[in-house]
């Protein structure tokens, strides 16, 4: 049986089922989400492998060969029509044209289920998905529950990595118009033990973690790398749980009444559906989602830990962040561009400008250096890399706003994952092309001699389609000095 199977046995059938990576019925067979490419703009669905199975990962990754490709739409497998696309502009603005939010790179977030390859939702600041004409997910103060299979070392604190029921405006209606999963560090309404991150939900101005809107001891910090994020809430009542989506059972967070704040009983649920935002489009949050339901009538205890057994039963798994020529810890190398124009130039720093230069045998040792880095192991994820300055030593690329720099490393979080990068197979087949850790849309980018992270087609001037493939590629070779 698949978790919805689960469900509608306990007699709280699933009204939306989302997943990237596996069928959520066992009888499924029909697409889990849509790709969209960028060399020609084509798509194409993925479906399970077999009926109730794993996503054919290798249809997604022979289509997106040799360019990008984007999640444009994720399936509802319940059979409503709940599919989740590209979230318009609401209370808040995304960063895509008209308002839009970002879509999330296809490959963004691989992983094994049964070591069978698949590809999760890597939701970066500004990314979103939503549906506001939904069928059948609970409205006002109706029983509802929700289930989501997340990524627990990718989080923020900025508002709000939700899944689940928000408004149908995409404005911030007021408090208890909302019922969603949140997981995040965000401090600025509830909080639980430790420093976070913590399973928590939005109800709308306000993400709480028990009765009152601060903190509940019994909200612990999350340290799991898979992790299962259950909120469910009916007239008068409401829970959180959660525990490792990889082993063992759930633990219940909160079970109890309604918090007391006005607003928030009865609840006034609107029934849109939310992937990576908050209910009014605020995109300041990133998170991994691997999948999640939310179903009609408020699932027991008992029916939620045989969903648990269920996703454990799945074995999620890590598995490779990065492909192409090995790019290896402990070595020092430069990176020549293979555009056209350009392939004698070589990334190096003018100060903290990222930049690239022609560089040969005969430069000055000063240029030679600024092109030459040291590769270290990822600042925010050992599996991946970060790449120190070979004359400025405690500097490192990152990103900010989108250009490349050379800063110092000031040990923050953000700094840390600005630095971390997961080298890919060459978009041109050249080489290698630089992935940034946080925005797995986005790759080292040459554009008039000057280092970004581009993604290929977004709205930044550096975005252009036109040569992406290969002003993305670069030649990773022994550094000059
Ligand atoms: O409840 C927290 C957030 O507050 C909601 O997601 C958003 O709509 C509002 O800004
Ligand atoms: O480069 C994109 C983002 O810009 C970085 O993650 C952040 O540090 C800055 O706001």
């Amino acid at each position: 049986a698949g978790p919805c199977d689960l469900y509608a046995s306990g007699g709280t059938p699933c009204v939306a089922a989302h997943s990237t990576t596996r069928a959520l019925f066992s009888a499924y067979t029909g697409s889990l989400y849509q790709v969209k490419r960028g060399s020609d703009g084509a798509t194409t669905n993925i479906a399970p492998l077999s009926a109730g199975g794993v996503a054919n990962a290798a249809a997604q990754d022979s289509f997106c060969a040799s360019t990008t490709c984007l999640i444009t739409t994720i399936f509802d497998q319940s059979g409503r029509g709940n599919h989740l696309t590209q979230a318009p502009p609401g209370g808040f603005s995304g960063p895509e044209s008209n308002g839009f939010d970002n879509l999330a790179a296809a490959d963004g977030a691989p992983v094994t289920l049964n070591g069978q390859k698949a590809y999760g939702v890597f939701i970066s600041p500004g990314t979103g998905y939503r549906n506001d004409a939904t069928n059948g997910i609970a409205t006002g103060d109706a029983a509802e529950g929700l289930y989501a299979v997340l990524d627990g070392t990718h989080f923020n604190g900025a508002c709000c990595f939700d899944y689940g029921n928000g408004e149908t405006s995409a404005h911030d209606t007021g408090n208890g118009h909302m019922e969603a999963i949140y997981f995040g560090d965000s401090t600025t309404w509830g909080t639980g033990s430790g420093s976070g991150p913590w399973i928590m939900a939005d109800l709308e101005n306000g993400l709480f973690s028990g009765v009152t809107t601060g903190n509940n001891a019994a909200d612990a910090t999350i340290t799991s790398r898979f992790i299962t994020a259950v909120v469910k809430g009916e007239p008068g009542t409401w829970a959180i749980r959660g525990g490792s989506a990889a082993s063992g059972s759930l633990s219940t967070f909160y079970s109890g009444s309604r918090p007391t704040v006005s607003g928030y009983n009865p609840m006034h649920k609107e029934g849109a559906i939310i992937l990576g935002i908050g209910g009014d489009n605020s995109v300041g949050a990133q998170g991994t989602f691997y999948e999640g339901v939310m179903t009609s009538g408020y699932p027991s205890d008992a029916t939620e830990n045989s969903v648990q057994s269920n996703v454990v039963a799945a074995k999620y798994a890590t598995t490779s962040l990065t492909s192409g020529p090995a790019i290896s810890v402990g070595s020092a190398v430069s990176f020549r561009a293979t555009t056209a124009c350009c392939t004698t130039r070589y990334i190096a720093h003018t100060g903290t400008t990222v930049n690239t230069q022609v560089v040969t045998s005969s430069s000055t040792s000063a240029l030679k250096l600024s092109a030459s880095w040291t590769v270290v192991a990822g600042l925010a994820n050992s599996a991946c890399v970060s790449f120190e300055s070979r004359d400025t030593s405690g500097s490192y690329i990152r990103h900010d706003n989108f250009a490349l720099l050379v800063n110092a490393n000031d040990g923050t979080k953000q700094f840390k994952e600005d630095a971390t990068f997961c080298p890919q197979t060459g978009l041109n087949g050249q080489g290698n092309s630089i992935r940034a850790w946080g925005y797995p849309t986005r790759y080292f980018r040459h554009f008039s001699n000057v280092g970004y992270i581009a993604s290929n087609g977004g709205v930044n001037t550096f975005d252009a389609a036109a040569s992406f493939n290969d002003d993305v590629s670069w030649v990773v070779g022994s550094a000059f000095a």
